[in-house]
């Protein structure tokens, strides 16, 4: 699969998308950078020599025109299959439409506890310690049109210790993210999700 991967920050998981890739874990190669904003991930992307495109849904007359912008950047890159690594914008609807269970997004929390609309990053992992949660861990999840809400596709959990801190906990975290992303992507690779309702079902190879 050709991917587009859609960032907002600094892109660690972005990178190792790329390294799963060079290391033969995945057939899917990136083809496509996306951004709101020029972030640390776009930098790497450019010096990686992958293409890339900054559209801020703010420059746009219309959250339509700035969904069929993103829609034209994917379809003139002919891209397969986006995933969603620390993008903390809406998709915009008829990219939703246009890649029906295409779309998948990796959340530092497990869903569908810490999701939602203004809950990412730190915020996350603060609120996980403000609640006393003895586990949290990531999800990859299918998008649909509600912020962390789509078919979950799969999760892995880590211990929250009394003395974590959000950056600790992030940490951790992150290191469960750079396996569980490249796993849920090799699934889709493999054609081994199907969705049924609001469960995704994969199968062993
Ligand atoms: C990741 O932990 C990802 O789960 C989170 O942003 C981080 C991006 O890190 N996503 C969200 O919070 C979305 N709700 P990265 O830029 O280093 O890959």
């Amino acid at each position: 699969m050709k991917l587009a991967v859609f960032v907002s920050g600094k892109g660690t998981n972005l990178l190792n998308i790329i390294k799963k890739h060079e290391e033969g874990f995945l057939k899917s190669e990136v083809g496509l950078v996306i951004s709101n904003h020029d972030c640390e991930a776009i930098e790497s992307s450019t010096r990686a020599g992958i293409q890339t495109k900054v559209a801020d849904p703010k420059s746009f007359a219309s959250e339509v025109e700035f969904g069929n912008s993103i829609l034209d950047a994917l379809k003139k890159s002919e891209v397969d299959f986006v995933v969603l690594a620390g993008f903390l914008k809406k998709v915009p609807e008829v990219v939703v439409k246009n890649f029906e269970n295409r779309v998948i997004n990796i959340h530092p929390a497990l869903l569908p506890s810490f999701g939602g609309k203004g809950m990412y990053g730190m915020k996350v992992h603060q609120a996980v310690i403000d609640a006393g949660c003895k586990v949290s861990g990531a999800t990859v999840h299918i998008v649909d049109a509600e912020y962390d809400h789509g078919p979950i596709v799969l999760q892995r959990c880590v211990p929250v210790s009394g003395d974590d801190t959000p950056e600790s906990l992030a940490s951790k975290i992150h290191q469960l993210e750079y396996e569980l992303l490249p796993e849920a992507i090799k699934l889709f690779e493999e054609n081994r999700v199907k969705v049924e309702g609001r469960k995704a079902r994969f199968f062993l190879s």
